[in-house]
C-alpha cells in the first residue's frame, strides 16, 4: 500500500467576463441582489472555448507545477456534467490532446462535488496500488446547460477548469474522506437528459394508459435553492467534522478550508457552524460565480498558487451539490 501526495495544481477560466450588470441588462436583476445573495460579481464564460479546451488547459498548468510529464500518468479522470460529447467522454479527449498515452481514462458525474469525488478516487487508486501519477479534472461549461431566461438560476453559474496530480509518496498527503450522498433529496437539483424513444417503449406506452400526466422535465438546470441551502449548512459542517474525528484532529488544527464556491452566504454559515475564522476559507465566486465540478479545484489551484500554503499546513476540501451529494477531504501538505 502505497501513501497519497498532491504534487502539483493548475486551472483555466475562458476569456469572456460577464458581470452582473451585463446579466442586469438581459434581465430583470441587479448587481446589488447577485451581490448580496450571493457574493458573486462576475462569472466567465465560454465563447470559443470548450470544455476540453479548458480541461487540457488546467491539466498542463498542473503538470507543470508537479514537474510530471503527461506519459507518466497513469490515470487520469474529468469530473463534469458538462463533456463536449457523452461520446468519446472527456477524460479521452484530454488523454488524447496530451499525449497521455499511458493512462487508463474515465469521466465521474456527482455534479458539484464532482472534484472531490474524483480526487477521493484516485487517492484510492494509488493507495491500492493500481494507478502511480493520477491527474484529477473537475470542469464545466455550465452556460450550455442553464436556463438564460431563470433569472433565479442563471446568475449563479460560471464555466471554467481546475486540476491536480496526485503521486505516490512514502509520507501520507492524503489523511482522510468523508463522502455523503442522499438521492431521496435529488429533486431539489435536476437537469432531465433525453426521452427514451425506442420503437418498443413507443408501443409500450401505447399499450399502457398513462395513470398520472406527465411532469414537465427541463433539459436546463432546475434548481429549488433555498432547500439547496439548507442542505449545504446542515451537510458541510457535518462531513468536515466527521473528518476531522477520523484524523483525531480539530477545526483549529487547519489551516485552509477550500469548500465549493456555490455562494458566499453558505461558504460563512459553515464557518460559522464550524466556529472557524472566515480568514481560512479560500474564496473566489465573486470573480467565477459557481463552476460546480470546476469550483474546488479552480480555488485550491487559487490557494496553492498564493504563496500561503506551507510544509506540513493541513487542508480540507469540501465539495456538495446535486444527487444530493457531498463529500470531504483532508490533505497535509507535504513539498
Ligand atoms: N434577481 C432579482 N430578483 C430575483 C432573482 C434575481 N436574479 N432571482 C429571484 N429573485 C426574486 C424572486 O423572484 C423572489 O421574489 P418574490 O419574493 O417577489 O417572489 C425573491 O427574489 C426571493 O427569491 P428567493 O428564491 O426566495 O431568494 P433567496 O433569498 O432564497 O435567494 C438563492 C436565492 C438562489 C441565492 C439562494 O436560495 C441560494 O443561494 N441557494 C443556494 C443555491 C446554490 O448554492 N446552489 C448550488 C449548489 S451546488
Amino acid at each position: 500500500m502505497s501513501e497519497v501526495k498532491l504534487l502539483g495544481t493548475g486551472s483555466c477560466v475562458p476569456e469572456k467576463i460577464v458581470t452582473n450588470d451585463d446579466l442586469a441588462a438581459m434581465m430583470d436583476t441587479s448587481d446589488e441582489w447577485i451581490r448580496t445573495r450571493t457574493g458573486i460579481c462576475q462569472r466567465r464564460i465560454v465563447t470559443e472555448e470548450t470544455l476540453t479546451s479548458l480541461s487540457v488547459g488546467a491539466a498542463q498548468r498542473a503538470l507543470e507545477s508537479a514537474g510530471i510529464l503527461a506519459e507518466s500518468l497513469d490515470l487520469i479522470i474529468v469530473a463534469t456534467l458538462t463533456p463536449d460529447e457523452p461520446l468519446p467522454n472527456a477524460s479521452c479527449a484530454v488523454q488524447k490532446a496530451l499525449g497521455a498515452w499511458n493512462a487508463c481514462c474515465f469521466d465521474l458525474s456527482a455534479a458539484c462535488s464532482g472534484f472531490v469525488f474524483a480526487l477521493h478516487t484516485a487517492a484510492m487508486y494509488i493507495r491500492g496500488g493500481a494507478a502511480k501519477t493520477a491527474l484529477v479534472i473537475g470542469a464545466e461549461v455550465l452556460s450550455k446547460i442553464i436556463d438564460w431566461s431563470d433569472r433565479k438560476t442563471c446568475i449563479l453559474f460560471g464555466d471554467g477548469a481546475g486540476a491536480a496530480v496526485l503521486g505516490a509518496s512514502d509520507i501520507p498527503g492524503f489523511l482522510g474522506a468523508a463522502m455523503g450522498t442522499d438521492g431521496a433529496k435529488g429533486h431539489t437539483l435536476t437537469m432531465h437528459e433525453r426521452d427514451i424513444a425506442n420503437p418498443f417503449r413507443t408501443r409500450w406506452l401505447s399499450e399502457h394508459p398513462v395513470l398520472e400526466p406527465a411532469q414537465s422535465l427541463s433539459r436546463f438546470v432546475y434548481m429549488d435553492g433555498q432547500e439547496v441551502f439548507k442542505f449545504a449548512v446542515k451537510r458541510v459542517p457535518e462531513s468536515i467534522g466527521q473528518l476531522l474525528d477520523q484524523a483525531g484532529l480539530t477545526v483549529a488544527d487547519i489551516d485552509h478550508f477550500v469548500l465549493h464556491q456555490a455562494n458566499y452566504r453558505i461558504v460563512e454559515a459553515v464557518a460559522r457552524r464550524l466556529k472557524v475564522s472566515m480568514d481560512k476559507f479560500i474564496l473566489n465566486m465573486d470573480r467565477y460565480g459557481n463552476t460546480s465540478a470546476a469550483s474546488v479545484a479552480i480555488a485550491l489551484d487559487e490557494l496553492m498558487r498564493s504563496g500561503s500554503v506551507q510544509n506540513g499546513d493541513y487542508l480540507v476540501l469540501s465539495g456538495f451539490g446535486g444527487g444530493l451529494t457531498w463529500g470531504s477531504l483532508l490533505f497535509k501538505m507535504i513539498i
